[in-house]
């Protein structure tokens, strides 16, 4: 699909990775934990930053959003609230984008991975028209690969693991590119539920009908997940999972094995 024809003998082409998540996830902890494991290995990332209103960046980005629009410069002068003044700098900045990728280009050569952070609030990346242009713009100059980032602890009951599923769905349909769910936190909460849910479903509905008790007989919910499980399982057989810990650096090197993965299906099938 959106896919470029694989690089020629001796040239080197990097992979994407966009790092997507819900606020709070630990996109930005991961990106520094991304940055130092590829520097450890010799094979330092090139960085994007697109989170506008990013306050502190453990890591530096060799593009960041910030050096081109201020977006609390942006919500005084639109007369914007928060989210209104993300997202107009993430537009103002999709107009800029070509001279960006032209610089990602050029170092295309030197580096293995391009990091791009997206920002906090999920939706203003994934639902926006600046952040498809972004999407596709990347998509289409290099193979790129989704990482989305879950926090592990925050999504062990099973409602709000089947929502995280559909949102995460959602946007693999969406961008159609090759999607690594990356369960952050395993520090604090191993991730082998998910696992055991994603491979099995009537585990996932057991999970489901023993906590719908507890919830006070909220089955028309659970009924609905129920059956939305199903519809996930296609879902769970089209992507790769990984746990790690941002906080630790464990499942560093299970990453970036899935990465490399995703980036030799890229060259492959798309
Ligand atoms: P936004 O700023 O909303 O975009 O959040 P974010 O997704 O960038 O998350 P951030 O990196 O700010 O992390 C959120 C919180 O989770 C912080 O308190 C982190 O210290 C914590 N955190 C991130 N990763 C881990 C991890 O692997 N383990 C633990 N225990 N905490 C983590």
């Amino acid at each position: 699909s959106a896919g470029k024809a694989p690089a020629g003998a001796g040239e080197k082409e990097p992979v994407v990775v966009l790092v997507i998540g819900m606020a709070g996830s630990g996109k930005t902890t991961l990106m520094q934990r991304f940055n130092s494991y590829l520097h450890s290995k010799d094979t330092p990332p090139y960085i994007l930053n697109l989170d506008p209103a990013v306050s502190h960046m453990p890591y530096a980005a060799n593009i960041d959003i910030r050096d081109t629009v201020d977006y609390k410069e942006v919500m005084t002068q639109y007369n914007l609230g928060p989210n209104g003044g993300i997202m107009t700098a993430l537009n103002l900045f999709t107009t800029k984008f070509d001279q960006v990728l032209g610089f990602v280009e050029k170092r295309a050569q030197d580096v293995d991975y391009v990091l791009v952070d997206t920002p906090g609030q999920i939706e203003i990346f994934t639902w926006s028209a600046s952040g498809a242009i972004i999407t596709d713009a990347i998509a289409s100059s290099l193979p790129t690969v989704v990482a989305y980032v879950i926090d592990t602890p925050r999504t062990t009951s099973p409602a709000t693991f089947m929502s995280n599923m559909l949102y995460a769905c959602s946007i693999l349909y969406k961008t159609r590119l090759p999607f690594i769910l990356v369960f952050n936190k395993v520090d604090v909460e191993p991730h082998d539920f998910a696992l055991e849910w994603m491979e099995d479903f009537e585990k996932f509905q057991a999970a489901l009908a023993e906590r719908g008790r507890d919830e006070n007989g909220e089955n028309y919910m659970n009924s609905l997940m129920g059956s939305m499980c199903l519809v996930l399982e296609e879902f769970y057989n089209s992507l790769r999972a990984v746990g790690v810990s941002a906080m630790t650096g464990q499942g560093m090197k299970e990453f970036f094995a899935a990465v490399d993965d995703a980036h030799k299906e890229y060259n492959t099938d798309y």
